[in-house]
């Protein structure tokens, strides 16, 4: 494991515990190319794959053929405008006006421990646990010096790389593009497995072939956004579930981002991650740097659930901070959808007081609270109580909460001003505009310009000044539209295409500071439901509100995406009242219930006008709230079998990393044939342990290949949307 430069023959290997990747430096110009990605190898001999002991040779042997070589060569990182004529990975227009730039390998740096990136999130380890690798290439005629990182981590197949530009000549520079990572590979029938939606649907899988030309994904919302996730996997086409190849990329990054897919005239891939490159372009003067954001690279030869493993697994123990990131959340009641703007202090209370009856642990006062919010149309950026609504005050409300033995969590979305605010009022500058044009209105609001730093301070002074007023121990902060009439008064015209981008570093800076100043808080991010989880907002919050959509079975597509890469921990999931505010469906309290518990669970309904029976459901979910929630959070996942592709049933596992012990939910989504059990064939089990298996009302003993090869037996039950969960213990455990 680790990272090791061969100095004669010029290459770098980095070994993960089951991948390997390799470089190599080419020619006396010093060409950094990609050599290798995949399952790990022993030896480094692979240099000859460079190809370039065949036509068209390197330069130094063939200068004839030059653009051939640019054209051809595997670079691992490619400039623009040099004659690689395929996706660059970084575009550099001079202060002439020239776009072209190329790098040449000076020297690098391999040492334990992995450095922050400035302003951004980004992955950690501990010294010890992680190597770095850091190549410096220069463009001598630009003065311009790029630095390309890579970490690998002892406990993780995921390798973290990122790429910083300083500008070391006399006169500035403007990056027009920048990736995080590029990797040139053959082509091998690729097939691309991407994660869309639209509000209230997020994360829906779709699989589709790679063609020749270019294809990808993006976003220029100023957001990570519900239509496209900002990760792309690529796999065989025989790649499946269990087996197979898969390369996935995510970015750890919530604004504009494209994932990008080239097959090349020679049927090779140049597949890169990194920010959108249309509106970007950033100014650099001498002497600036300027870092791109992170991506996570990972490979796995044991199908999608490989990859999903690492990338729980990473994010968990090098994403995730904060005093939650391991702990159990309080189970919460959420008054949104009980009682939408429609709240005083009383309906709060009388809401929390039935809620403590039930086992619920903490009250989150939504949207509403604030200014004169009665609402949609006004108020976003006044944050102070509204004492009409909420008599006696912040405090007052929250103490009678705290008295009932429960917790206090608050909504903000900080990065908004109405119109109709009194902080519009004072400064209609602050509003993202571009001047001079009446910016477009969402859901009746502007979004704050936070690259002025006036404006994120004035904002945090506010909502500060909220969180020490009261015992405050959880916040959702929610943002709930995109950006666009792109125009900063902060910043001078050469720096405009600079605003999306440091928009994001204000979002950053103020989450920075809530979570170091506030440590005991527990933060969790929202965008109407799922507009930015990515793994840049889960380093700040360690829980995401996945969607706005709480139905359970629409539910069981956005979960099983937002699974795919994510844990489960991180996953925010709540029981609501039915018919559905979303989708109008009626289903089992128990089934969703069972749904809300493969995530951070909660309830968002108004308790005090449920029945007497949802009441006590509610106590029993609680209860299984507190006995499978470590095992969920802290073990590892497995789909079985996804309703989107079979339209039966939905089934997921999650296995304790001890082995010990093991969920398994079945939801029913149409009634199967006759009156026939399923049989699901679980994963994850020792072959020839045994599981005592509870669950449907049955006790059975039967051996983990049992179980695995043959399957669990699910009963048939009658009823919409039955749900069914099993728990599996190790016999020998049990005795
Ligand atoms: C959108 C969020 O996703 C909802 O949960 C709720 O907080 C509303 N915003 C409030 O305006």
């Amino acid at each position: 494991m680790g990272i090791v430069y061969y100095e004669q023959d010029r290459i770098f290997k980095l070994d993960t515990p089951r991948t390997s990747y390799m470089m190599g430096v080419v020619d006396k110009e010093g060409f950094l190319g990609h050599i290798y990605y995949g399952k790990k190898v022993s030896g480094h001999e692979l240099a000859y794959l460079l190809r370039t002991e065949e036509p068209p040779f390197v330069p130094s042997r063939n200068e004839r053929d030059r653009l051939s070589f640019l054209d051809k060569f595997p670079m691992e990182y490619p400039t623009h405008g040099i004659g690689d004529f395929r996706e660059a990975a970084l575009r550099v227009r001079s202060a002439a006006g020239h776009k072209f730039c190329t790098l040449s390998y000076v020297s690098h740096k391999i040492f334990s421990g992995k450095k922050g990136i400035e302003g951004l999130p980004a992955s950690f380890a501990g010294e010890g646990k992680c190597t770095t690798l850091e190549i410096l290439c220069r463009d001598a005629h630009l003065g311009m010096e790029v630095v390309l990182s890579y970490s690998v981590f002892e406990d993780s197949d995921v390798i973290a790389r990122h790429a910083e530009v300083a500008n070391q000549g006399r006169e500035r520079i403007f990056l027009e593009k920048i990736v995080s990572m590029s990797l040139d590979m053959d082509n091998r029938c690729f097939e691309a497995l991407t994660l869309h939606g639209s509000w209230a649907r997020e994360c829906h899988r779709e699989r589709r072939p790679l063609g020749r030309g270019f294809q990808g994904i993006g976003s220029r919302r100023g957001i990570s956004g519900h239509q496209d996730h900002p990760f792309m996997a690529l796999m065989t086409p025989a790649t499946s579930q269990e087996s197979g190849e898969v390369y996935g990329v995510q970015m750890v990054y919530s604004g504009n981002y494209e994932i990008r897919a080239e097959v090349s005239q020679f049927g090779t891939v140049r597949w890169q991650a990194g920010l959108e490159g249309e509106d970007f372009c950033w100014a650099l003067e001498p002497g600036e740097r300027f870092a791109s954001p992170e991506a996570l690279l990972t490979y796995s030869d044991r199908g999608l659930d490989g990859m999903t493993g690492s990338y729980h697994d990473f994010i968990r123990c090098h994403i995730l901070r904060g005093e939650y990131k391991d702990r159990k959340r309080p189970i919460l009641i959420n008054n949104w959808e009980a009682t939408y703007f429609d709240f005083d202090t009383e309906k709060l209370l009388s809401i929390a007081r039935e809620a403590a009856k039930l086992g619920i642990e903490m009250l989150v006062m939504d949207d509403g609270w604030f200014g004169n919010r009665r609402d949609e149309f006004r108020s976003l950026g006044d944050w102070y109580v509204n004492e009409e609504k909420l008599k006696g005050g912040l405090s007052y409300l929250v103490e009678e909460v705290n008295k009932l033995g429960m917790k206090f969590g608050i909504w903000f979305e900080p990065e908004m001003i109405s119109p109709d605010s009194d902080l519009y009022r004072a400064h209609p500058d602050w509003a993202i505009a571009v001047p001079g044009r009446t910016p477009s209105m969402a859901r009746g609001q502007y979004v704050l310009d936070l690259s002025r730093r006036e404006v994120v301070d004035c904002v945090w002074e506010q909502v500060e000044a909220v969180l020490r007023s009261a015992n405050v121990e959880y916040v959702k902060w929610d943002m709930n539209r995109p950006l666009c009439d792109l125009g900063s008064l902060g910043l001078p015209p050469e720096r405009q295409g600079e605003l999306a981008h440091r928009y994001m570093l204000g979002v950053y800076e103020l989450q920075e500071r809530l979570v170091t100043r506030f440590p005991h808080i527990l933060l969790e991010n929202c965008a109407s439901g799922g507009g930015r989880f990515d793994a840049g907002m889960l380093y700040y919050s360690p829980q995401i509100w996945c969607s706005d959509d709480t139905d359970a079975i629409e539910r069981l597509a956005i979960q099983e995406g937002t699974a795919l890469i994510y844990p489960l921990s991180t996953i925010g999931a709540h029981v609501s009242n039915c018919p559905n505010h979303a989708v109008g469906r009626n289903t089992p309290f128990e089934t969703r219930g069972y749904v809300a518990l493969a995530g951070t669970f909660g309830y968002e309904l108004d308790v005090t006008r449920i029945s007497e029976e949802d009441k006590e459901m509610i106590q029993e979910q609680a209860a299984l709230y507190h006995k499978y929630n470590d095992l969920i959070r802290e073990g590892d996942y497995y789909r079985i079998a996804s309703a989107a592709e079979n339209h039966l049933y939905d089934c997921w596992q999650v296995v304790g990393k001890d082995g010990k012990e093991s969920l398994v939910t079945w939801i029913q989504v149409l009634c199967g044939p006759g009156r026939q059990s399923h049989m699901v064939r679980l994963k994850g089990l020792e072959e020839s342990a045994r599981y005592r298996v509870e669950g449907a009302g049955e006790e059975v003993e039967l051996s983990g290949d049992i179980l695995m090869y043959v399957g669990l037996r699910i009963p048939d039950r009658r009823g919409d949307f039955a749900g069914q969960v099993f728990h599996l213990v190790r016999v020998e455990e049990a005795e």
